[in-house]
């Protein structure tokens, strides 16, 4: 199925998913001398399932750029969830959340086991940057770009202080700030880094689109995480394919337990109702229309 020719959600992240998967089996694929045990843990922990949400903003943010369709944006997709598939795997081992569940299956560790599993966190990151370093279709500025981007939203700016915040923060109270900090570095970075990297792998690197494209992520990486916590209290497990209420029984402080169930649907409404009014300021029109889509999708979707 085509990317370029989408304008239905649905099937614009179905084609995303098919496409991501694709792609990433390719790069494992041509891993050489690998011990056949790790590569099985990295294929068992990227391949099995996930929405591929940050790929679909890779790909929505190049085509609202116009997307030249030389594989720089796939190669993008690749390597933010790359790393998001390691941050879950190191996220569920039992030193951090000790989650037995993900994906609606049993977590790397539990399935593997724990050496494993870290060293598969620490593989695919590492092949995160290698495949943005090594592409040709991408030029060496953009590329460059592109590797500072993700390193900044993955690392100690980011995901891995807000992951130290979250850590420090079980049994804890926060305030609304304190709590919407933490969640700008530990989901949000590397949400506004898909966004920024689909744009750089259309060539875009003007300051101004630049700029509304990240108003437009800082809206929906928070929208996204409200969610995760709404859902950590209405969701069920079979449809999250983790464990239910577990950030509750952790005792962290979340957006429901500061807000209630009412105040962080109407925080999560106006955070979408926030990103898509960024998305104006980048003039492209309808071409938007699919970064306008995944926000309102953000926070209806169930899982
Ligand atoms: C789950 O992310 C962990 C958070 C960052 C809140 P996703 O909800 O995107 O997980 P998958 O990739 O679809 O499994
Ligand atoms: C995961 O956050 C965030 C990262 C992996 C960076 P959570 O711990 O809240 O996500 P779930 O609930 O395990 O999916
Ligand atoms: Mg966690
Ligand atoms: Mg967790
Ligand atoms: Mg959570």
């Amino acid at each position: 199925m085509s990317l370029v020719s989408q304008t239905d959600l649905p099937a614009f992240l179905l084609a995303c998913q098919q496409r991501c998967a694709e792609q990433m089996g390719a790069h494992l694929n041509r891993l050489p001398h690998m011990p056949l045990r790790l590569t099985e843990a990295m294929r068992y922990s990227t391949l099995l399932g996930g929405k591929r949400i940050r790929p679909a903003l890779v790909y929505a943010s190049a085509g609202a750029l116009g997307d030249p369709r030389t594989g720089g944006s796939d190669v993008a997709a690749c390597a933010v969830e790359f790393m998001h598939c390691y941050s879950l795997v190191h996220d569920d081992l039992p030193a951090m959340d000790n989650d037995d569940l993900r994906r609606g299956k049993p977590t790397l560790h539990r399935a593997f086991d724990e050496a494993t599993a870290i060293l598969a966190g620490d593989a695919l990151q590492s092949l995160a940057f290698q495949i943005l370093g090594e592409t040709p279709q991408l030029a060496p500025e953009l590329r460059l770009r592109m590797l500072t981007v993700l390193a900044q939203s993955a690392g100690c700016q980011g995901m891995i202080a807000g992951q130290g915040i979250d850590l420090a923060a079980v049994g804890k109270s926060l305030s609304v700030t304190e709590l919407e900090t933490m969640h700008r570095l530990k989901t949000g970075a590397l949400i506004s880094a898909s966004v920024e990297m689909g744009a750089l792998s259309a060539g875009c690197t003007d300051p101004q689109t630049l700029t509304a494209l990240r108003d437009y992520a800082r809206c929906i990486g928070l929208a996204f995480q409200v969610q995760d916590d709404i859902l950590d209290v209405v969701g069920d497990t079979a449809t999250l394919g983790k464990t239910q209420g577990a950030d509750h029984a952790r005792n962290k402080p979340t957006y429901v337990s500061l807000l209630g169930l009412d105040g962080a649907r109407s925080k999560a409404d106006d955070l979408v109702a926030d990103a898509i009014a960024a998305l104006s300021s980048l003039g492209v029109g309808e071409r938007a229309g699919m970064l306008e889509a995944i926000a309102v999708y953000i926070t209806s979707r169930q899982h």
